[in-house]
């Protein structure tokens, strides 16, 4: 099939003076300082209930950007009705045409919007306007375009014929409809799951994260634009719980595509055990959960790059990442080197809003998680166990500040060790340079998730050994470099164990999941 082939999308450099810069802030501040209404999107009209609850940036949390409306029962239903009723021609849409929104859901991104959902992404999840240009603008946009890639590279895998058997096989949409619940960290994951789904000739229901419903509205923006005709996609805010059961009380049910916590994933995977013999079909269950991501050490490795790593891997975005470096294991050999440059790149950062463009960090997503992050520091202050070596204060007198904090214990089971923080805090263990064997021993033992992880060494025996030991604690394995930032089209993303069904984003593999595939063969 002829689409156009995917590259991944210039990260633009927003410097002083560049066009960029300018246009992005002049767009933050507009909608900073006005109020929007979010309504929902149902059937492809804008839904109003009336119950509504106001947005706040985190780094300005009295200040008010505007409200959202809230779904009552009946309009979930209404959500999935719709759906359903939309797919009686988008699944029977020549897929030509289904790429071709969604590609120009991507050059919409890249040119018109990018300013737009940039700044969305720096009011609604704190991100400064370098982590959003490569969440919400490129991220996203090499989503959609590679997605499209993919899909016609499934559609070409075709079995073989013979002159009197002619064996195809077509890759039909799920039937019935699926849901799309989507977290606050990245507008591209948002924006990808539904959309992936929906490229494959699904219909959904997407249920957005309530910390990031102005990026949420940004998108449906986009799509709408782009042509995803009505009822498509369908967005629904509000009650997570009622939205859920609802919807998994479908007997039309036949896909999730979560990126969430642990917990709730464990919940709803349960739930739709539960409900199985309601279902006309095996419901599909994708999702990408927790982690609690490491970086090693070895000896031989340069205390600067390790320092780097940590440094950026542990607090890019407030550490908020679910790639993000939390735990570290460094040899005592380096260790006087590698704190010396961690702090000094600490001291470095500055933290503020975003629409200051020098703040490396910002604010943290809600109280619940400042609240949690601080917790976990006062009790690194008064433990034995633990040692503050770095940052370690907190303020949310305005917005959601913490700062970036390296703890370093004694204990390499130290709770915050083994604990998913979600937040700008990374827990350092010094072990001894003879007992490397057995520091990968332990951290395969203590991943209970396995998302990411990254190996530093120059020495290639050192980094044979722990690609060998650590063969199921990451599902994305980084060889000296932090284990942050994967990239569409170059480094697919997922993780086994805690942290998810491991159906990599950004793969033909995720794609297969929202199709059904028909054999057809037929003899002459
Ligand atoms: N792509 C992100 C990263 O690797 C996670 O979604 O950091």
């Amino acid at each position: 099939f002829n689409v156009p082939v995917a590259v991944n999308e210039p990260v633009m450099s927003y410097a002083p003076g560049s066009p960029e810069r300018k246009e992005v802030l002049d767009t933050y501040k507009s909608m900073f300082n006005s109020k929007v209404e979010v309504p929902m999107y149902i059937n492809g009209e804008d839904v109003k209930t009336g119950n509504t609850r106001t947005m706040s940036p985190p780094h300005d949390h009295k200040h008010i950007v505007g409200e959202y409306h809230l779904a009552e029962q009946k309009h979930v239903e209404d959500a999935i009705s719709t759906a359903l009723e939309a797919r009686k021609s988008w699944s029977q849409m020549p897929w030509e045409q289904r790429a071709g929104v969604f590609l120009k859901a991507a050059e919409l991104i890249a040119g018109p919007y990018r300013a737009k959902i940039n700044a969305a992404t720096m009011i609604a999840q704190s991100k400064n306007i370098y982590q959003a240009e490569i969440d919400a603008a490129c991220e996203l946009i090499d989503f959609l375009r590679f997605n499209v890639q993919f899909m016609s590279d499934i559609y070409m895998e075709q079995p073989e014929s013979t002159s009197d058997a002619w064996n195809r096989v077509e890759y039909r949409p799920l039937e019935g409809f699926t849901y799309a619940v989507t977290p606050f960290n990245f507008t591209a994951i948002a924006g990808n799951l539904p959309a992936c789904m929906a490229l494959m000739g699904n219909v959904v229901v997407w249920k957005p994260s309530d910390s990031q419903v102005y990026s949420a509205k940004v998108i449906m923006d986009i799509f709408k634009e782009a042509g995803v005709p009505d009822g498509v996609i369908n967005v629904v805010f509000g009650d997570p719980e009622m939205i859920t059961n609802t919807v998994l009380a479908s007997p039309d049910f036949s896909g999730l595509h979560f990126t969430g916590s642990t917990h709730v994933f464990k919940e709803l995977w349960k739930q739709i055990g539960n409900n199985i013999h309601n279902y006309k079909t095996y419901p599909r269950i994708v999702g990408e959960t927790g982690g609690k991501d490491f970086i090693v050490a070895h000896k031989s490795a340069d205390a600067k790059q390790v320092a780097t790593a940590i440094s950026r891997g542990a607090f890019e975005f407030q550490g908020q990442k679910c790639s993000a470096a939390s735990r570290a294991y460094i040899p005592k050999s380096i260790w006087a080197d590698v704190k010396k440059y961690v702090v000094e790149d600490i001291k470095s950062f500055k933290m503020g809003s975003p629409e200051d463009m020098s703040n490396f960090i910002t604010a943290v997503i809600h109280e619940g998680s400042f609240d949690k992050l601080a917790k976990y520091i006062d009790e690194a202050k008064a433990d034995s166990d633990a040692e503050i070596i770095a940052g370690g204060n907190y303020d949310k007198s305005k917005g959601y500040f913490i700062e970036p904090t390296v703890i370093v214990t004694t204990n390499p089971k130290y709770t915050t060790m083994c604990t998913e923080l979600f937040g700008p805090v990374i827990t350092i263990y010094v072990y001894e340079d003879d007992t490397y064997s057995e520091t990968l021993k332990l951290v395969d033992e203590t991943s209970e998730y396995a998302l990411t992880g990254a190996i530093l060494s120059t020495c290639r025996y050192a980094v044979e050994e722990a690609t060998k030991a650590l063969q199921n604690s990451a599902g994305n394995f980084y060889i000296n470099d932090k284990p942050t930032g994967a990239v569409v089209g170059q480094q697919p993303f997922g993780g086994a164990r805690a942290s998810g069904t491991n159906d990599k984003a950004g793969s033909a593999q995720n794609l297969l999941r929202w199709v059904s595939p028909r054999l057809i063969k037929e003899t002459f």
